[in-house]
């Protein structure tokens, strides 16, 4: 149980949530995998929501959820809350029902897409800039749903510009969304730069439901930081949290939440050997998940994605980039990144994030 009390100020899927991390939906590193591997490092009594990449409402209703890999899922996995693109009521009312029997606790609905795919067919980040239909897709999405609705947003241009954004969330709000994430980067940083955390924090002052802050959390001391400053409800972090799983078990620590299943009686690596030598753990094991999951091919597809974008806080890990690419088969991944992890690696804190 919790001592220490950080964010969770408004319930979060009626109060089931206790635990104020989670990752971010990110399209090729959201997946079933590294939500397993993620998993060996939630306390055993710390329950929070665990997102897909964003999946496409017009694809949704022709695929089978249990074989695809972007909706692939473990049998017992709490806390889904898969993320949607979309637009039209048809696509996205068959879609919810699908997800729903899926195992989905909640929706979210991505307005924050900055593609220009996204911007051509009027979905993700299009959506902020025509508040009217943005709310009528929360109406769409949440009178088709049986479980709560949220919505994933991008920043307004600044602080200035804040009564815009207070507007259009007010809009979702009254459409019945359930909480929101802000990610207060603007559509042109996309994912580089400063995150304006200010914004979280003056979005979850106005309003009166849950706000989900995110944007930069790259240590435990930065996820704590947000929720201290910005009062949010609980902090989502996509790059930093992939490449370090244990600071679920770090913030667990901090807030006196019981030590991770199989863990008890050990410390959250915290030293930059400790958490390097850690990485080098997870990354064998989401090699190994990836194939159990996906097959040699694919594995190897993803594998190398999640290194290119979590390898930047290694001191060599462009040489890690380098030994996955060379990587014929699984096999020799597998072998190549032990030999590479039986020298100690350094893992930094913080990073310059471009990806
Ligand atoms: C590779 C990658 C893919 C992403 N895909 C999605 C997505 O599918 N849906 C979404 O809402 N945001 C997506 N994002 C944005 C993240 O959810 C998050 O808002 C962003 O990375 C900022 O958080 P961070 O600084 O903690 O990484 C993606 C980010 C990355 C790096």
């Amino acid at each position: 149980m919790s001592s220490i009390k950080l964010g969770l100020h408004r319930p979060i899927l009626n109060g089931k949530v206790n635990f104020p991390l989670c990752l971010a939906p990110m399209v090729g590193l959201t997946h079933v995998a590294l939500r397993e591997v993620m998993r060996e490092y939630l306390p055993q009594d710390a329950y929070t929501i665990w997102p897909t990449e964003m999946l496409n409402s017009r694809r949704i209703p022709g695929e089978n959820l249990e074989t695809t890999p972007e909706t692939m899922r473990a049998a017992h996995e709490p806390g889904l809350v898969p993320q949607i693109l979309g637009n039209e009521e048809e696509a996205i009312t068959e879609s919810v029902k699908r997800l729903v029997e899926w195992g989905a606790e909640a929706i979210d609905i991505n307005m924050g897409c900055p593609v220009q795919k996204a911007l051509k067919h009027n979905y993700g980040v299009a959506l902020m800039g025509d508040p009217n239909y943005a709310a009528e897709v929360v109406r769409m999405t949440v009178k088709n749903s049986t479980v709560p609705v949220s919505v994933k947003l991008r920043a307004v241009g600044s602080t200035k510009e804040l009564d815009e954004l207070l507007t259009f969330v007010a809009g979702l709000r009254n459409s019945g969304a359930a909480w929101v994430c802000l990610h207060p980067r603007t559509a042109a940083q996309k994912r580089r730069g400063w995150a304006d955390w200010e914004q979280i924090k003056l979005l979850h002052a106005a309003v009166d439901f849950p706000v989900i802050g995110n944007g930069d959390v790259q240590t435990v001391e930065d996820a704590m930081l947000m929720l201290k400053e910005t009062g949010c409800d609980m902090a989502m972090a996509g790059r930093g949290l992939a490449a370090r799983p244990w600071m679920l078990w770090q913030l667990g620590e901090e807030l006196g939440f019981a030590a991770p299943a199989g863990k008890e009686g050990l410390k959250a690596p915290r030293t930059s050997e400790e958490e390097g030598a850690e990485y080098g753990r997870v990354l064998l094991k989401l090699i190994e998940r990836s194939r159990h999951y996906f097959g040699e091919d694919l594995a190897m597809r993803k594998v190398r994605f999640y290194v290119r974008t979590t390898s930047v806080w290694l001191a060599f890990g462009n040489a890690l980039t380098g030994v996955c690419a060379k990587a014929r088969n699984v096999d020799e991944m597998l072998e190549g990144v032990a030999k590479f992890f039986a020298v100690p690696h350094e893992m930094s804190l913080r990073t310059e994030l471009r990806q």
